[in-house]
């Protein structure tokens, strides 16, 4: 087993944390939230998502996001976008990085996106092929990878097999996601193999949520598998308005206090983060979930 020096650490809180929130949250306070994880050290943020007001509008201020973000230099944020309408308006904003999300579920892609998972494919083909003319860097999410709220367990197989075709139409690398946090390490690790067999692990990029706690020894347990950029969020805030019961992501604090202790580089300022973290949270009116921010809060406010 070797492990990388240092990591790729994809923050996803000002995306798939606040589209989860009950309320829309202030665009003024989404900015703040950006400049302040920039701030910390985090050079690949999730901006926001040009996806339709109407199922989520939580994001209904997207273009108002990217106009008025202060663009940190050295810091790529990325957009989601599920179709050619998602990705004009990406392009007009000048976001340097997109994301087309496919499901591993039929159920789950016609509650997500409202087509079958063979229609994202298509749907995505152009938004990648003009992203990547654009110049601009494509993810290929492949969500409820480790289990479906409607279907249960997913086969390793056809997972690995969707993360390939999304993989073959372009994009730089493939999330895949434990959207409703059910994945535990050897099962992780079992699809990683399948993956493994069709493409190299550093192209993939793991997106555990962590509903039953296990997003740390996921992250861990594919970190030993040699996958090296891993999303996390930032007090622990995210989830999916179509995945009934999933919380959130593992809590950026969690992942970088571990990577700290291991010697793994992330070039993230805990200090700043935890501080971050109960930040955001007291703008939401509750407390990190995250274990690493309430421990160090008295050591770093
Ligand atoms: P649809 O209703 O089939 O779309 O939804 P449509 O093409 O028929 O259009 C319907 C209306 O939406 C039209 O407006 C369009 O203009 C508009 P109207 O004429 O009724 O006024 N529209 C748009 N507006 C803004 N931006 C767009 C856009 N596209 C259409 N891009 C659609 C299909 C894909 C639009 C919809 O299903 C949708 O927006 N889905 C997104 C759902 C979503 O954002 N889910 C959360 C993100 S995924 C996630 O969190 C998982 C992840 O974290 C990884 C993991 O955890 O596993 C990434
Ligand atoms: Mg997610």
């Amino acid at each position: 087993m070797s492990l990388p020096s240092r990591i790729t650490l994809w923050e996803a809180g000002a995306r798939d944390g606040l589209q989860n929130e009950p309320g829309v949250v202030p665009t003024d306070v989404k900015l703040e939230l950006l400049d302040r994880l920039a701030d910390c050290g985090l050079t690949h943020i999730e901006a926001t998502s040009f996806v339709s007001p109407k199922w989520v509008p939580q994001m209904g201020d997207a273009a108002d996001v990217m106009t008025r973000l202060k663009r940190a230099p050295g810091v790529t944020y990325q957009v989601l976008t599920p179709n050619e309408k998602g990705y004009e308006a990406a392009r007009q904003y000048g976001a340097p990085a997109i994301a087309v999300f496919a499901a591993a579920s039929e159920s789950f892609s016609k509650r997500n996106l409202n087509c079958t998972i063979a229609e994202s494919l298509e749907r995505f083909r152009p938004v990648v092929e003009r992203g990547k003319a654009d110049g601009k860097r494509v993810r290929g999410f492949v969500s409820v990878a480790l289990g479906c709220p409607f279907e249960g367990e997913q086969e390793p197989k056809q997972v690995a097999l969707l993360c390939k075709q999304m993989a073959d139409l372009g994009c730089d690398d493939i999330g895949i996601g434990d959207t409703i946090g059910v994945g535990t390490p050897g099962k992780v690790k079992t699809l990683l193999e399948e993956v493994a067999k069709l493409m190299p692990l550093n192209s993939v990029g793991m997106h555990f949520h962590d509903t039953y706690g296990q997003a740390l020894a996921n992250t861990l347990a594919s970190l030993e598998m040699g996958v090296t950029a891993h999303d996390a969020s930032v007090a622990g805030l995210g989830g999916c308005p179509y995945a009934p019961g999933a919380t959130g992501n593992l809590a950026t604090e969690d992942l970088v206090y571990m990577l700290d202790g291991m010697g793994i580089e992330s070039g993230v300022d805990i200090k700043k983060l935890v501080r971050t973290a109960w930040w955001i949270s007291e703008k939401l009116g509750r407390e990190p979930v995250s274990r690493v921010a309430k421990a160090l809060k008295s050591k770093v406010m």
